[in-house]
């Protein structure tokens, strides 16, 4: 399978999974326990139908939006994932020069592995930090000290990964950094010897935002574990005020899935909060982003900037979250998948994909700037959407 074949995020997964060993594949494909919010995440927007205006002159259209203060060429951004030189050598450095050249953001996560000092010189898009907080606080203080130093602009505390989900797929593989696999799993990676030969012979695989702190010689280090023994499951409000305060600048919370959530995200003076079920990898049977959206856009959209991820495979995907009221959507698996497939020329080619679709999509919808599209775009299956005046009648 070529690049040149990949027309959909499904041709990408598939030239992904012909060159990925298994249980990496399956580390980026699966989610937790039956999968079921998984599967969701894409599913739920066929729950939502597009209602197109037309005869409206689209010669042209706008499809740039300004979020958090930062002004991006298209509504999409690359979320920050962990590990990517695992999928390909180039890692965030292919992520990060895509998206500046897509005039997009992205993010580094705190177990990437790429400095986030070198992803900033690489990318001429805003840049995200995504934090996890842990249990070690100098390792938090160094984390924000480094990210300002580097000139970050939007601060993401991920908060729905207090303890790791049940990836039943990573066990059954024995997937773990650095490789720890069971005979199963060791197996798919000799079937995959082109993958093995360009793992071994470009630079070590390392965790930048982390090493000074984790022996990673010690032992193999599974996500869950990571999850479960580094991170804070004591993290509190109080916590991530205080972190607000610390940042003064742009602060977003990631996995915000409740109005009295969102509420509090303003309160403390959060700039934005992503809506996530974190790819349906932690609590499976949570509700999806998309579902969520309206009711969060109606208490809050105001005073915050409501973005949302999960599930995005489609640029009519991207319409019904931002005719809902999104700001913006987050892509993971949508740039992964091409990046394991061909690095950087796939990570643009899948951004160029989703340009085209978004932009054919407002063509056909009639709809020359994104701010022109609400939802009088949409018309959705009775949903249980809550009813935002009785919830306030209740504080
Ligand atoms: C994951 C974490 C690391 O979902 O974001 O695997």
């Amino acid at each position: 399978m070529r690049l040149k074949n990949c027309h959909s995020f499904h041709d990408f997964r598939r030239m992904a999974k012909s060159r990925l060993p298994g249980p990496i594949f399956d580390y980026i494909d699966g989610g937790a326990d039956d999968e079921v919010t998984l599967r969701r995440n894409t599913s739920a927007f066929d729950t939502c139908d597009l209602v197109p205006n037309v005869l409206r002159g689209v010669g042209e259209v706008d499809m740039s939006v300004t979020v958090m203060g930062q002004r991006l060429a298209m509504p999409v951004y690359c979320s920050p994932t962990a590990l990517q030189r695992l999928f390909h050598h180039q890692g965030e450095r292919a992520v990060a020069a895509a998206a500046g050249q897509f005039g997009t953001m992205f993010g580094v996560s705190s177990l990437g592995t790429v400095s986030l000092e070198e992803a900033r010189r690489i990318s001429s898009g805003p840049q995200v930090y995504q934090f996890y907080f842990h249990k070690d606080r100098g390792l938090n203080r160094e984390m924000m000290a480094r990210a300002k130093q580097a000139g970050i602009e939007v601060m993401m505390l991920t908060v729905d990964s207090i303890t790791g989900g049940n990836r039943e797929r990573d066990k059954r593989t024995g997937f773990a950094i650095p490789f720890r696999l069971n005979l199963a799993g060791l197996t798919q990676f000799a079937i995959k010897p082109a993958w093995a030969i360009n793992y071994l012979t470009h630079e070590r695989f390392r965790l930048p935002q982390l090493e000074n702190h984790v022996g990673m010689d010690g032992g193999a280090l599974s996500i869950s574990r990571y999850f479960t023994e580094m991170l804070d499951p004591t993290m509190s409000w109080d916590d991530v005020a205080e972190m607000v305060r610390e940042w003064g600048g742009q602060f977003c919370l990631k996995g915000i899935m409740s109005v009295e959530d969102a509420e509090r995200a303003v309160e403390i003076g959060c700039t934005g909060i992503v809506l996530s079920n974190h790819g349906g990898r932690q609590l499976d049977g949570s509700r999806t982003a998309f579902d969520q959206l309206a009711e969060i856009v109606d208490a809050v959209g105001d005073r915050i900037d409501v973005i949302m991820d999960g599930g995005v495979q489609r640029g009519t995907h991207v319409l019904k979250a931002l005719a809902l009221g999104a700001k913006a959507v987050g892509l993971g698996r949508y740039y992964l998948f091409p990046l394991a497939a061909a690095g950087q020329p796939g990570v643009e080619r899948a951004l160029d994909l989703l340009r085209s679709e978004i932009e054919r999509g407002m063509k056909l919808m009639g709809c020359t700037d994104l701010s022109r599209l609400n939802r009088g775009n949409l018309r959705c299956i009775e949903r249980n959407w809550m009813d935002i005046e009785q919830y306030r009648s209740h504080q």
